[in-house]
């Protein structure tokens, strides 16, 4: 009697079950091969110094580099467009090659063709298999346009950022925001190496300094680091008032750059 109830449950879960996977698997593409000797070539000779032969991070420059290389054979990336945990796009890892990283190693290659830099950047998915798996990838995350108070009347909301980062940043990134907050100490990344919160009195950012690139980090959180996504913790207000704070730390002498 119960029979049909419970077959329907069943279909029920297994259709949802296969829309969350479909949802989970948007942007899945495997590996291109097709690009893969040029891509090691481009590799071999640009990245394999730092990043090492074999994706581990450990090439011969890395010695002392802090952060170190980032190491590809663990498939876990910082700059994404993408939610908490899912892989970078394309994009993303092209934005990272060509623009290179501030405050850290990472060069900018604007050498490279974009072919070459399309080819390398397929070949290091190489070095994971998690490039391999849908249930890794997600389609980037669309964000909003920044608040028209930004421009007009930033400095009362600026100040209420300051509050929140009071309560919620100073742990990490302390009470100057020079990223040296009580709970640092003892901070590892995903990788074990020591996770120092960023100075935000910097004037130039790994992640960019506009108040979009921080809306998104605030939203995203740096995966693989102990930043966290504050898209539950706090409002989308909050999270415009804090970078409304944070483009006040800016020095002065590089505010109009
Ligand atoms: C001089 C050393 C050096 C060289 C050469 C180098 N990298 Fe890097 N790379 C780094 C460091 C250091 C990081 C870590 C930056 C960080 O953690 O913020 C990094 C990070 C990256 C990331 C970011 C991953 C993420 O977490 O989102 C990518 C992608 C990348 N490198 C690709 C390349 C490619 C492709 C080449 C060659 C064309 C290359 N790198 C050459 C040092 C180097
Ligand atoms: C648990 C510690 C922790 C807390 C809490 C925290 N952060 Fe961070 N934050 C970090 C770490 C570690 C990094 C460096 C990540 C990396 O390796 O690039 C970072 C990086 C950042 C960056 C990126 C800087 C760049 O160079 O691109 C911004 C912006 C930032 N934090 C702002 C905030 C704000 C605002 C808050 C409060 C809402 C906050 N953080 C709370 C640990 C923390």
């Amino acid at each position: 009697m119960h029979r049909p109830g419970i077959r329907r449950i069943l279909a029920v879960l297994c259709g949802l079950a296969a829309i969350v996977r479909s949802l989970a698997a948007e942007g899945f593409t495997p590996p291109d091969e097709s690009l893969y000797a040029m891509g090691r070539y481009v590799y071999e000779r640009n990245c394999l110094v730092c990043h090492g032969r074999w994706g581990d991070g450990d090439g011969e420059l890395s010695k002392g580099m802090i952060p170190k290389p980032r190491k590809f054979s663990a498939g876990i990336f910082k700059y994404r467009s993408t939610p908490a945990g899912a892989l970078p796009t394309d994009d993303d890892l092209i934005r990272t090659v060509r623009g290179g990283r501030a405050n850290t190693s990472m060069p900018y290659f604007t050498q490279l063709s974009d072919r070459e830099v399309r080819s390398v950047v397929e070949f290091i998915k190489f070095f994971s298999p998690r490039w391999r798996k849908p249930e890794n990838f997600a389609a980037p995350v669309n964000f909003p346009d920044p608040p028209a108070w930004l421009d007009a009347e930033a400095a009362p909301r600026a100040a209420k950022g300051r509050a929140t980062f009071a309560l919620v940043c100073v742990p990490c990134h302390g009470e100057q925001a020079d990223g040296k907050g009580p709970a640092v100490t003892g901070l590892k990344d995903a990788w074990g190496d020591p996770a120092l919160p960023a100075d935000l009195r910097s004037p130039a950012f790994r992640n960019g300094r506009t108040p979009a690139d921080l809306f998104r980090v605030l939203t995203l959180g740096i995966h693989g680091t102990p930043m966290p996504s504050f898209a539950e913790a706090l409002t989308p207000e909050q999270r415009w008032e804090l970078a409304a704070f944070i483009g006040t730390l800016r020095p002065p002498e590089t505010a109009k750059k």
